[in-house]
């Protein structure tokens, strides 16, 4: 008699951030698609949000709204629920970020643990955890339910191995850098050189924060995952995903992105989108430089302003998405006076939008960008070269990737203050004349390979069936 192979069902957890949101239910498709059962499991608040923005009307089974009721349309087993994060919904999470964050670190476990423990009674049972590798609290959970523990990393494998050898920057005193070393980094596993500027903004700055305590302890807890799965390609970060796999099985399955780039049929946004296609479909071929800053990161009124100027000096058309809390004041008159009458016929300012459907307008020819992950893979798949302006976090690594390894984008600036002229001159460069030639053709090559990744035989393609068959294996062992 054959042995019955239990079927996979896995248990999504992301961040409660957009940035993780938004990879994590596109991967719930994918694995979807590839066998997995998924349950996908949100914060009240984050669904509250994504619900309301898109006044959705999905009624799941339960009662309650699931968000992926068009992919089960087309046959997909994704399962829904949702999980307090121990805070009420009226909370505001951005504007008392260190006060969310602490409730994330210590409120919040239990509360998944309680869920868990729910779900591990479904028919058939949850046996795996694919849980943000920023959770401080991964293996104590899996243990407890005996789950396949499965951490997945949203970030490039770059940063995933800075943090993993956080305790070499320490000891050559490149963390916790009170005297401001300037020496390259070389002793990173994997990585030929690295300069510290060039670290994540938490691997730069004082130690004793929140997002610190969280950093360092995921990624003590990362050592327990049965799997790692990244949304990077191999091709694109070679050395460093094989030093990785030495250590614990990493999977490249990226770039884990909205099939062809086209609207997903999931909702996705935290806010509504305004529609910017009938704006840009009047515009001519590559002359709209879009700009965004993700989802998270703030910037300062002086910065918004002399980018405001930039776009006016460069005589660029624009579509810029600037959210109600860019400059993480109160504000609201921040533009130069008359700016709208300005750019009446040149530019479209947004609150936010579908960024994939606009990043894959013909009319867009540029991206201003914060360099958040996502939106690196979303311009690399569009084929729109870059101008970097990192805020926070993995950003000034991601830059270094698109600006000194791929080279298909330049650095707006190296400081943290930008000026009118510096914009308007990187705009010129990355959007016309032979420079944007350049740009362009070398980022075709980097999306051949990230289409040769997802292709069938491509490495994002085999690794994903690698991990399905090592998942089940594992799955058995646990039995
Ligand atoms: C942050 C980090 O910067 C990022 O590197 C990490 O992987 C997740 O956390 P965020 O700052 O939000 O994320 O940037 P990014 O990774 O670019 O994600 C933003 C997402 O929101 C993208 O998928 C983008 O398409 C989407 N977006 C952004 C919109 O759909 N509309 C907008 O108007 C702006």
């Amino acid at each position: 008699m054959g042995e019955i192979q239990p079927k996979p069902h896995a248990l999504l957890l992301p961040y409660p951030l957009q940035g993780h949101v938004i990879p994590f239910i596109h991967l719930a498709t994918k694995l979807a698609s590839n066998g997995f059962i998924i349950t996908f499991v949100i914060t009240e608040s984050i669904h509250h949000q994504i619900t309301r923005s898109k006044n959705q009307t999905n009624h799941c089974k339960e009662g309650g709204i699931n968000i992926f009721a068009e992919a089960r349309k087309s046959g997909l087993d994704i399962r829904y629920a949702t999980v307090s994060d121990g805070f009420p919904l009226g909370f505001d999470r951005s504007l008392n970020h260190d006060q969310f964050f602490e409730g994330i670190v210590h409120v919040f476990s239990a509360h998944v643990d309680e869920i868990v423990g729910k779900l591990v009674q479904s028919d058939p049972p949850v046996n795996c955890l694919v849980i943000d590798t920023f959770y401080v609290f991964a293996s104590p959970i899996a243990r407890k339910y005996n789950l396949v523990n499965i951490s997945f990393w949203t970030e490039p494998a770059l940063v995933f191995t800075l943090y993993y050898h956080m305790d070499l920057l320490r000891i050559n005193g490149h963390y916790d850098n009170y005297d401001k070393r300037e020496d390259i980094i070389t002793y990173i596993p994997g990585v030929e050189s690295i300069k510290p500027t060039d670290l994540t903004s938490y691997l730069q700055t004082d130690p004793t924060t929140v997002v610190h305590r969280l950093i360092t302890k995921a990624f003590v807890d990362i050592r327990n995952s049965d799997f790692v799965i990244s949304n990077t390609i191999d091709e694109l970060e070679p050395q460093i995903i094989s030093v990785l796999q030495e250590n614990q099985p990493f999977y490249s399955i990226g770039p884990i992105l909205p099939t062809g780039l086209t609207k997903s049929s999931v909702p996705v946004s935290m806010w509504s989108e305004s529609d910017c296609g009938p704006w840009l479909d009047t515009k001519p071929k590559g002359s709209v430089l879009y700009i965004s800053f993700g989802s998270y990161a703030h910037t300062s009124k002086h910065n918004i302003v002399e980018i405001a100027h930039g776009l006016l000096l460069s005589e660029v058309n624009f579509v810029w998405v600037l959210r109600p809390d860019i400059i993480s004041s109160e504000e609201a008159d921040y533009l130069p006076t008359g700016y709208d009458r300005l750019i009446e016929y040149s530019g479209m300012i947004v609150p936010w939008c579908s960024q994939v459907d606009v990043l894959s307008h013909p009319a867009v020819g540029g991206f201003l960008t914060h360099c958040g992950w996502n939106s690196i893979l979303e311009s690399i798949w569009s084929g729109v070269p870059m101008i970097c302006y990192p805020l926070l976090t993995d950003q000034f690594t991601n830059r270094k990737l698109v600006v000194d390894d791929w080279k298909i984008g330049v650095n707006l600036h190296d400081k943290r203050s930008v000026t009118r002229e510096e914009i308007a001159e990187n705009i010129r460069c990355v959007m016309s004349g032979k420079s944007s030639d350049r740009f362009k053709q070398e980022i075709k090559k980097v999306k051949k390979t990230l289409e040769n990744a997802l292709a069938r035989g491509g490495s994002s393609q085999k690794n994903l069936n690698q991990f399905t068959m090592d998942v089940k294996k594992k799955i058995r062992k646990n039995q």
